[in-house]
């Protein structure tokens, strides 16, 4: 196992868990979900402001957010077709980061592009919390901020770069957590520039 920092109860971060060949495939593994499963653009409940982060899901089902509110589904907002299987190398990565939960049934796609961020929240739409959060980070570092189990408690920051992985789970399943910014040009692994951001998670109870 590689190195393995817990930078809060719960919450460990695995710098360098994909090596570049690793990323390379990943990317691609990607570029062929997008196709399937293209980026949208999620907004805010109620106020329909739109995110500045641009989404999509691969698994059984994906997470989605609009004027109705934050909730899986099991298919494509705007292409209405079911979302494209979790690639095997994201499950691999579940199967070690998170042994012995529940298989993963949602990866969601975030995509920052330079101006991107992503504001403090909890990720709490799911009924298994057992099951940790896995995170795998693509291109782009970002400055990523955790919280405690309430808004406008201490924080603190660290960046996550490509290949890295962290996991959110037990004490820290439901700690709040955004990202402040993208270090645009940190990376070479994505042409466009920008970040990719996974998330796999347990939806359902198991
Ligand atoms: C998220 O909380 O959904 C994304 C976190 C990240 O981009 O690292
Ligand atoms: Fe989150």
């Amino acid at each position: 196992m590689k190195t393995a920092l817990e930078i809060i109860p719960g919450l460990v971060h695995y710098p360098g868990y994909l090596d570049r060949a690793a990323q390379e495939a990943l990317r691609d593994d990607l570029r062929a979900v997008l196709a399937v499963a293209p980026l949208f653009q999620p907004r805010m409940p109620r106020t329909g402001k739109a995110f500045s982060v641009r989404m999509s899901n691969c698994g059984p089902l994906g997470w989605v957010s609009d004027e109705k509110g934050y909730r899986y589904q099991p298919i494509h907002p705007t292409t209405g077709a079911p979302w494209p299987a979790i690639p095997a190398a994201l499950l691999e990565a579940w199967a070690e980061l998170a042994p012995g939960a529940p298989p993963p049934e949602a990866c969601l796609i975030n995509f920052y592009d330079a101006r991107a961020r992503m504001a403090l929240h909890q990720d709490r739409d799911e009924a298994e919390l057992s099951a940790p959060i896995v995170s795998l980070s693509l291109g782009d570092t970002a400055l990523f901020r955790v919280g405690g189990l309430t808004r406008g408690g201490p924080t603190r920051s660290f960046r996550l770069a490509s290949g890295d992985a962290m996991t959110l789970g037990g004490p820290a399943r439901l700690a709040f957590h955004g990202v402040d910014r993208i270090l645009a040009g940190s990376s070479t692994l994505l042409a466009e520039g920008g970040r990719i951001n996974l998330t796999m998670r347990r939806v359902t109870r198991a």
